[in-house]
């Protein structure tokens, strides 16, 4: 039996959907079903729900984090939330440079890469996402791609930092389509971000750090996804909106984890 040896994270995006006493009853229902999970399961939910999740603690195997936070410390900046806000009403992680913030809200690298610092610095762990475009892939761009976003994102980040962040692969074009990466081209394109962290950060930092695969996963395709020798756990949209899908994912992975090849 190979074990990982990394950290292995499912972890789901919730986006724009749940109240706070949808989330609270998502919540509770999910908790039932996950409580041999062997790993931590991520829950990156709505600002208005942290508070009341956290408060709530269903399973100490769930932990609580945000979508997005601001690369400033405070002031005025209407309509943002700080790292120490988010600190304060309990979220633990945050995801950062998703592809929806990238491509519907334009953000840069250059400003993830100030919000990977922040979340750091105010002591949030950063899900930083990085991923191509169909018409980046279908240009063979994607290498270049993934280059850019990891070391724009990444920039002054040290080995010692960056042993602290998770980094997501979901290439835009699998995001809420159906169409997922095959295990294959999913496995393809983490080994090369791992190469590509080997490179600048060392053998020791790209052999520890977290990887994930994430778009259009579900309880069906997960299983061939974290068999993947590089692919160190999900990031899920749609599938973690309902307890019985996610949870089928998250109790499915010890299983799964154990297929993988060394
Ligand atoms: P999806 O979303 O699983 O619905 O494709 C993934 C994501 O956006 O993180």
């Amino acid at each position: 039996m190979v074990e990982p040896k990394r950290k292995v994270v499912i972890a789901g995006n919730w986006k724009m959907n749940k109240t706070i006493e949808e989330a609270k009853t998502l919540i509770k229902e999910f908790s039932i079903m996950i409580k041999d999970a062997p790993n931590p399961v991520y829950l990156a939910v709505p600002f208005t729900a942290i508070y009341a999740l956290s408060l709530q603690s269903p399973s100490p195997q769930i932990v609580i984090g945000a979508q997005n936070m601001s690369d400033a410390p405070e002031g005025a900046l209407t309509g943002e939330i700080s790292g120490r806000m988010l600190v304060e009403a309990g979220a633990r992680f945050v995801l950062l440079g998703h592809s929806e913030r990238r491509h519907l809200f334009g953000e840069s690298s250059q400003l993830v890469n100030r919000k990977v610092k922040r979340a750091l610095q105010e002591g949030v762990e950063p899900l930083l996402c990085i991923g191509e475009t169909i018409e980046q892939r279908n240009a063979n761009q994607t290498e270049k791609v993934l280059r850019e976003h990891l070391t724009q994102s990444l920039e002054g980040i040290t080995s010692d930092q960056l042993q602290k962040i998770i980094i997501a692969y979901e290439p835009v074009w699998a995001i809420g389509t159906g169409k997922n990466a095959t295990p294959e081209q999913a496995q393809e394109m983490l080994a090369f971000c791992r190469k590509l962290i080997s490179e600048k950060w060392g053998a020791q930092t790209a052999a520890k750090i977290t990887l994930l695969y994430g778009g259009s996963v579900t309880p069906e395709n997960a299983c061939t996804l974290m068999e993947q020798t590089d692919i160190d756990g999900l990031l899920i949209g749609g599938a973690s909106l309902k307890a019985d899908s996610f949870a089928r994912i998250v109790n499915d992975q010890k299983l799964c984890t154990t297929k993988r090849k060394p």
